[in-house]
């Protein structure tokens, strides 16, 4: 793998070297004895121009077999380009076909294809523009995710995707099971299962990280999670990657201030290293994205309790398909208006009614609310959900049995309060609604490679 890829060429253009590079044909035209080949490979939205002269050895035969999609290696010397549209290109001096692709059957063809459509052929979808810049994005956020982390002394901890404790306490979880169909009837089929009771696929490292964050201070963990939620949805996926710090010593003030921290240097990173792919989606899929994208960068999130934002709702003359009331859950209506019209920008909601919110929340003194917090953006709604923790036992021991938990299975989190408790907090980011908002895109099933959701696991 010695030679430069499109990106790095393109980046700093060895004029005049030998070079070879490999990719996809896009598109080829021929005029004036000459073909030109739009070369990707992958590395960045722009190509490389090829360009053969007819008198190529074995030229003629190779020509007709090359059609978007195929495979090729091109040798050559690059040179400057004398037309407009880039600034260099390939002469060849040999150019092999390494895989063809039949037009009569490829499906991708030069016009632009329906999202809708590329979900139904996954294994080619990261061949079009769009879904190699998600990709593209996604990776750079990643990246950039454990870079921030890594700065700010965070250790990474890695927690399981299988487990018997369900965080969120919506039921939601899928059952993971060694047991064949037949043996699942009676009253506890799980005692003679793999793990000698009920485990399921995590909808949360939150609960693991605490026992890190209340050892090593601060932690993230960085994961897929898995929700068995029937919601049909643009923002709902079964399978999703989240994003999880938890801090020991750390209140509610402390949790916003990393959060909001977190989300706009990821934005001024993908801005700076994904400048051509933002330039993309900022052009075909979603216009002025580049100028909300920099303004997130250097402005500070607006924050509204829940309170003064069920106050602004009801005093906003708005009809709401789910109308509005003190102690109801927010709905994405009410979300999305709150960030995009009354704060034009990310906004941040805290102190949630306490019995909309799970056990683990830390009780506020007006008896009523939770030290939570959610951040909105618009056109994806809620993107952030973290909280203080409650770190008192009597309060835990007392939400919990509320809640209805078991208490000996869950005697090691209220160990945690007996032995060193400290004040420590946390957030969830969900990493596909993140890429959603840094690329416009419509559709949560867009934004990752292999979208689950209630119906649909191809591949
Ligand atoms: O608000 P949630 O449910 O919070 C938790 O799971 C906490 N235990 C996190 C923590 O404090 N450590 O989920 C966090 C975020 C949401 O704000 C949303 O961005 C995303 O995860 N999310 C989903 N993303 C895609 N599909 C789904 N079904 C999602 N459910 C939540
Ligand atoms: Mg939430």
């Amino acid at each position: 793998m010695d030679e430069r890829t499109i990106r790095k060429i393109l980046a700093e253009p060895p004029l005049g070297e030998e070079l070879a590079v490999h990719g996809w044909l896009r598109t080829i035209r021929h005029s004036g004895g000459l073909s030109f080949l739009a070369v990707n490979d992958g590395s960045s939205p722009a190509g490389l121009q090829v360009v053969c002269e007819q008198s190529l050895p074995g030229y003629d035969h190779l020509v007709k077999q090359l059609a978007t999609g195929c495979a090729l290696r091109c040798r050559g010397t690059l040179v400057e380009s004398p037309a407009r549209g880039q600034d260099v290109e390939l002469r060849a001096s040999a150019i092999e076909l390494l895989g063809g692709a039949d037009a009569a059957t490829y499906p991708l063809q030069k016009k632009r294809h329906s999202f809708e459509f590329l979900r139904t052929i996954p294994h080619l979808r990261p061949r079009t523009n769009a879904l190699a810049a998600v990709a593209r994005i996604r990776s750079c956020l990643s990246f950039a995710i454990h870079a921030f982390f890594r700065e700010r002394d965070f250790i990474h901890v890695h927690t399981p995707l299988i487990t018997t404790s369900d965080c969120e306490g919506a039921g939601e979880m899928f059952t993971v099971t060694a047991l064949e169909p037949e043996q699942l009837g009676g009253k506890n089929p799980f005692a003679a299962d793999f793990f000698g009771r009920r485990a399921g696929l995590t909808v949360s490292g939150q609960l693991q990280a605490e026992i890190y964050a209340l050892a090593l201070g601060r932690v993230y963990t960085f994961g897929p999670t898995f929700r068995a939620e029937n919601s049909n949805t643009s923002r709902h996926l079964a399978e999703f990657w989240m994003v999880e710090p938890e801090m020991a010593f750390c209140d509610l003030a402390c949790d916003m201030a990393v959060a909001e921290d977190l989300l706009r240097t990821l934005v001024g990173r993908v801005l700076d290293e994904c400048g051509d792919d933002i330039d993309l989606f900022d052009r075909f899929i979603d216009r002025g994205l580049r100028q909300r994208l920099e303004a997130v960068r250097v402005t500070p999130f607006a924050r509204i309790s829940y309170s003064e934002a069920v106050q602004t709702l009801e005093g906003s003359g708005r009809s709401f398909q789910f109308p509005v009331s003190w102690g109801m859950d927010l709905q994405a209506e009410h979300e999305r208006f709150l960030c995009e019209e009354v704060a034009g920008g990310p906004l941040i909601v805290t102190d949630y009614p306490r019995q909309i919110k799970p056990f683990y929340m830390r009780q506020n003194d007006d008896g009523r609310t939770v030290a939570a917090m959610d951040i909105l953006v618009p056109g994806v709604g809620e993107l952030v959900g973290g909280s203080q923790r409650e770190e008192r036992y009597d309060l835990l021991r007392t939400r919990m049995e509320e809640a209805g938990l078991d208490l000996d299975a869950y005697s090691w989190y209220l160990d945690l309060r007996r032995y060193g408790s400290a004040p420590h907090a946390g957030f969830g980011l969900g990493f596909e609604r993140l890429v959603q908002f840094v690329t416009g895109m419509a559709n949560i099933r867009d934004v990752i490679p292999f979208p689950r959701t209630p119906g649909s696991a191809p591949c």
